[in-house]
């Protein structure tokens, strides 16, 4: 066995302000995850130049949290890492910078991470012994795929979200039905007292042996079907609304991560992004899964939405590759999965 690789990891993307110490891309020493929720909930969303400032505000103290955490000095710190994108531009730039100057100040050498290679590489974390090739289901606010992971550095994208991300769907549902930001919580709480066949509500599937997704179809019939109990003085039931729509969701996020490990013969699923925190999700492909025999890998839930642990995870495949940045590292919001920009 080699040296100890201590990464020290930046995520500041969105709403999350989170610095974490991560031990050969596996072992957590510390994760801090300071939440703008609160400060974003009365605008019903993420307003970007109030993250960028709150991040600013907040970098400093979570940083310095996460190395006291970890019972360590920057000087046992053996690279820096951040998520250069995708995400809000002003957000990212908050991470990007303040890691570039440690990495200069400290003369560490700089990883950069994609946030979504970052989801995936929760699962790392709690499963010692899962090793690529795996397929992974992707649901996060602002993505939803089938990917399949060739080895740490090597993603194939199956498929993708034409429209709207499941996250986004359980967003803006959940506003339809006066639910508070972020939705998806809310939603999941509601759908368990709530009967999941009281509505049929569509199951896009799209074309035959296609992994796409769309999701703005499903979204625009619970819209409608609310319109319409207003205009007819029917009543709704927020909480069958919830789980006939969380349920017209995972069916198909289900049967199309099974279909990809079918096809491709890869017995093993991951979950990743913020709506695998979902209850019934992770139960549903739980169910599916042992019917199959696939293998399933889930991270706890506080790995699942953005945390600085993952990008930790991610950043050490990286730092072992050699994937290391100038001080010329910039944000890419737009940044696609495997792509490297720098
Ligand atoms: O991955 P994430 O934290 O941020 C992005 O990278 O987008 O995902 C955030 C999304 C939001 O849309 C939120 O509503 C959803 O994840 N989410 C959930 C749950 N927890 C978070 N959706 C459904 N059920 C949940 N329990
Ligand atoms: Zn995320």
């Amino acid at each position: 066995m080699g040296k100890d690789i201590a990464i020290l990891a930046i995520e500041s993307s969105c709403d999350e302000t989170s610095a974490a110490v991560v031990v050969n891309g596996r072992e957590v020493k510390s994760n801090i995850i300071s939440s703008q929720i609160n400060i974003h909930r009365r605008f019903g969303g993420v307003v970007p130049e109030i993250a960028s400032r709150k991040h600013i505000e907040n970098i400093d103290a979570v940083v310095d949290a996460a190395l006291s955490e970890a019972k360590m000095g920057l000087s046992e710190v053996d690279a820096i890492a951040v998520t250069y994108g995708p995400g809000l531009v002003g957000a990212l730039l908050v991470g990007v910078s303040y890691a570039k100057a440690l990495a200069f100040g400290c003369g560490l050498p700089l990883i950069p991470v994609h946030h979504i290679e970052g989801h995936i590489a929760a699962n790392y974390i709690e499963h010692k012994e899962l090793e690529p090739p795996f397929i992974c289901l992707v649901v996060s606010g602002g993505h939803t795929n089938v990917v399949k992971i060739n080895s740490y550095s090597d993603f194939e994208i199956m498929g993708h979200t034409r429209d709207d991300a499941a996250g986004e769907a359980y967003d803006k549902v959940a506003r339809a039905l006066n639910l508070p930001y972020p939705g998806g919580p809310k939603i999941d709480k509601l759908s368990a007292e709530g009967d999941a066949e009281a509505i049929k509500f569509p199951h896009v599937m799209l074309e035959e042996g296609s992994f796409d997704f769309s999701f703005s179809g499903l979204k625009s019939a619970v819209l409608n079907y609310l319109n319409k109990c207003a205009m007819t003085g029917q009543e709704v039931n927020p909480a069958d609304v919830a789980a006939s729509f969380q349920k017209a969701v995972i069916d198909v996020l289900c049967a199309k991560a099974i279909a990809a490990c079918q096809t491709t013969g890869i017995k093993k699923l991951a979950l990743a992004g913020g709506v695998s925190a979902n209850s019934a999700l992770r139960a549903e492909l739980k169910r599916v899964c042992e019917a199959e025999g696939v293998e399933l890998f889930i991270p706890s839930p506080v790995f699942c939405t953005d945390n600085g642990a993952m990008i930790g995870s991610a950043a050490y495949y990286e730092y072992i590759k050699g994937n290391v940045a100038g001080m010329d590292l910039n944000a890419v919001p737009g940044l696609k999965l495997g792509e490297r920009r720098y």
